[in-house]
């Protein structure tokens, strides 16, 4: 015999005789044989319909109202500032700007409506045990007035501010204690004497004589229960012959 007669011994003949991979199909009652007990054993058919029944009660996750929305995380290039230099240096215009206009506006609020203004403009304090005797006067330099204290001779009783201002011109009226002139008034010796141009008042600032249009002015004053006199040297009335009648009593 040739080698070409001899017969084939390809793996497809060698196929032909492996009944060991034919045999476990042809022969699978191992896989039949539960088929054949479970007439016997009903009780694993009954339980997957409990299952099931265990699977349709489980409730569904909730699903979110309204069509669903895309989130895009933006991206932040590597390098590149988180807040725009453009954007900054906006805001440090704006910024500064505001606080500009902010300060001219409370400067204004402040030359308008002054806060706790005290001294002269605003009100002046005086303390009970600083109050003048009766027929004395005692000057306040940071109210920029005489208070008075007028008995009933010089037209009181009570206390009056007079504003050292003189009506005239503006100079600064003193008292003069040992002023006497017979050309004025007898033998009275103290007044009020401006050394600008004469004109001369009485202890409650009527004008008797000299250039000056009026009587000295007169500043609003109150007393506290406390027995504390408070001036108000930002309202003031133009003086007048009936300056004593303004007196307030203690
Ligand atoms: S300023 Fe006082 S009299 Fe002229």
């Amino acid at each position: 015999m040739t080698e070409q007669e001899k017969p084939d011994e390809t793996p497809e003949a060698d196929a032909g005789e492996q009944p060991a991979a034919e045999q476990p199909a042809a022969e699978q009652p191992a896989a039949e044989k539960p088929d054949a007990a479970a007439g016997e054993q009903p009780a694993p058919p009954a339980a997957k319909p409990a299952a099931k029944a265990a699977a349709k009660k489980q409730p569904e996750p909730a699903k979110p109202a309204g069509p669903a929305t895309a989130v895009v995380n933006p991206q932040r290039v590597p390098g590149t500032p988180i807040v725009p230099r453009r954007a900054i240096l906006q805001i440090g215009f704006w910024t500064g700007i505001g606080a500009a206009v902010a300060g001219v506006a409370a400067g204004g609020v402040d030359f308008v409506y002054p806060r706790g203004v005290t001294g002269f403009g605003g009100t002046v304090s005086v303390s009970a045990d600083a109050l003048p005797a009766p027929g004395e006067k005692v000057q306040i330099p940071t109210g920029r007035f005489w208070l008075v204290n007028l008995t009933e001779e010089q037209g009181g009783p009570g206390l009056l501010a007079l504003w050292w201002k003189c009506p005239h011109l503006g100079c600064t009226v003193p008292w003069k204690p040992n002023f006497s002139d017979p050309a004025i008034g007898a033998d009275k010796k103290g007044w009020f004497r401006c050394p600008c141009h004469g004109s001369t008042y009485t202890d409650a600032g009527v004008r008797i004589f000299g250039p000056a249009p009026r009587s000295m002015d007169t500043m609003d004053l109150s007393v506290g229960a406390d027995g504390r006199v408070s001036v108000n040297t930002g309202s003031t009335t133009n003086g007048a012959p009936d300056n004593a009648d303004r007196a307030v009593r203690i």
